[in-house]
């Protein structure tokens, strides 16, 4: 049998996010978010689910703890939710919110499992969205007020930070499409949203190391697609590269090369042009390590009808779907490479190429179990087993790939779409919040245990 080695000291854990799990969504003090807003009101969210009680983490953290022990992980990925620290966003401080993750973290650590603490996965407090949200400038620095303290809190035993999980979604989905939280759909907000958290990036980068306990890490999660143009024609491959430029460019320039690409756009700009303030392109531009989460690819077609950028999405036929996406394991390798190398050329002092990380990977299954009691969920072992295979050429290509997460632990809430679309290593039960590992479980826990793949298994 021919196995795969990965480096020594390769960080392999899983990702979730407080609102997808957490529950007690108004337990102990905490403030309302955004998501419990926007989920409270009937029609959106498939079968009017919420994540009021999800797979009530905040009660069950210790036995989840257990499951990653129980896996073998390496490290764990988690986001804290802003409105249980400030129930407000900002002033008061809930004492009981900072308990919580206290203690989630000294668990984690005796368990000997590094915690990667995001400080925002998309639940804003309520009190500001209020505010404006983030179309408005001020949110960036309350942010950091936020990170400041997080810092202040934990730093002395977290060492690796995320400030913000896919911008592009919570700005695209929060406020253009509308189909999250707060569900606005003005495409200036969202642009202006876009700079607001690249903005409240490069303030909180600077808030926490100014006042961490020892030196840390500070890095960001951007969903990073691969973009290919439906044909070969002028028009889709133009259309393409607009795409590229909003989804990619617009996050990677201004974080890695201090630069913004709305100029470049004529419409962009002149809607736009004017929110990026001289000296913010500069805050922005710092960056330790670069998680990237991966799905799919994204095949784009010129069209006309779709508002500023002309652009929509194609499913190309007869290549192989999951329940939410194409499956195309290819594009893990061509992203990782191909935003290695373009960037490295361009990178300039005192900003380096920072380490990269696959921060989410993962696959919906509409799991179930079999007479015996088991999950046998082979999808998502071929599905991972392809993708980290991607992750190992990428590495041996020189692309410095330091870890990677699976999305998620446990099934969660998928946002907009509920319960139904299952992403776990754990099967839960959401009525009873019994977990069982799936065969993607024990799988994982191999994988982890060789420190490579595990060719028998695929
Ligand atoms: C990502 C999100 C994560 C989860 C996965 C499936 O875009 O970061 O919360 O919903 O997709």
């Amino acid at each position: 049998m021919t196995t795969i080695p990965f480096p020594k000291d390769f960080i392999w854990g899983t990702a979730s996010s407080a609102y997808q799990i957490e529950g007690a969504w108004n337990e102990d003090g905490k403030g309302p978010s955004i998501w419990d807003t926007f989920t409270h009101v009937p029609g959106r969210i498939a079968n009017n689910e919420t994540g009021d009680i999800a797979n009530d983490h905040y009660h069950h953290w210790k036995e989840d703890i257990h499951l990653m022990v129980e896996l073998g992980l390496k490290a764990y990925r988690f986001s804290t939710s802003w409105p249980r620290i400030f129930p407000e966003g900002r002033g008061t401080v809930n004492k009981k919110g900072v308990d919580f993750y206290d203690r989630l973290i000294d668990e984690l650590l005796r368990k000997k499992i590094e915690p990667f603490l995001c400080l925002y996965h998309w639940d804003l407090p309520q009190g500001m969205q209020d505010l404006g949200g983030w179309p408005v400038r001020e949110m960036a620095y309350y942010f950091a007020e936020y990170a400041r303290f997080m810092s202040e809190k934990f730093s002395d035993r977290v060492k690796n930070w995320i400030t913000h999980n896919e911008p592009f979604v919570t700005a695209g989905a929060g406020y253009f499409m509308g189909e999250h939280a707060p569900g606005i759909k003005e495409p200036l907000s969202a642009i202006k949203a876009i700079h607001h958290l690249l903005l409240s990036h490069g303030l909180a980068t600077e808030a926490i190391h100014s006042v961490s306990k020892q030196p840390v890490s500070v890095g960001i999660v951007l969903n990073l697609n691969p973009i290919h143009p439906a044909t070969n024609s002028r028009k889709d491959v133009e259309a393409a590269r607009r795409f590229d430029t909003i989804q990619n460019r617009a996050f990677l320039d201004p974080l890695l090369l201090g630069t913004s690409p709305i100029s470049e756009m004529k419409l962009l700009n002149r809607l736009a042009g004017s929110v990026i303030k001289p000296g913010d392109l500069e805050l922005i531009n710092h960056l330790d390590f670069l998680g990237v989460n991966y799905y799919t690819r994204t095949v784009i077609k010129h069209d006309s009808k779709f508002p500023i950028f002309a652009t929509s999405q194609v499913h190309p036929k007869g290549n192989e779907y999951s329940g939410m996406w194409e499956i195309y394991p290819n594009g893990l390798y061509e992203l990782l490479v191909t935003v290695y190398e373009n960037y490295s050329k361009q990178i300039k002092s005192p900003q380096t190429m920072p380490t990269m990380m696959v921060t989410e990977n993962g696959i919906p299954v509409p799991d179930g179990f079999d007479f015996d009691g088991k999950i046998r969920d082979e999808r998502r072992i071929r599905y991972l087993g392809q993708h980290i295979l991607q992750v190992q050429k990428a590495i041996q290509k020189g692309v410095p790939v330091k870890g990677y997460f699976v999305w998620s632990l446990m099934d969660n809430f998928e946002w907009a779409l509920g319960y139904d679309k299952r992403f776990g290593l754990v099967y839960v039960d959401f009525k009873t919040q019994k977990r069982t590992i799936k065969d993607s479980g024990k799988w994982f826990a191999e994988v982890i245990k060789l420190n490579s793949l595990n060719n028998k298994l695929e």
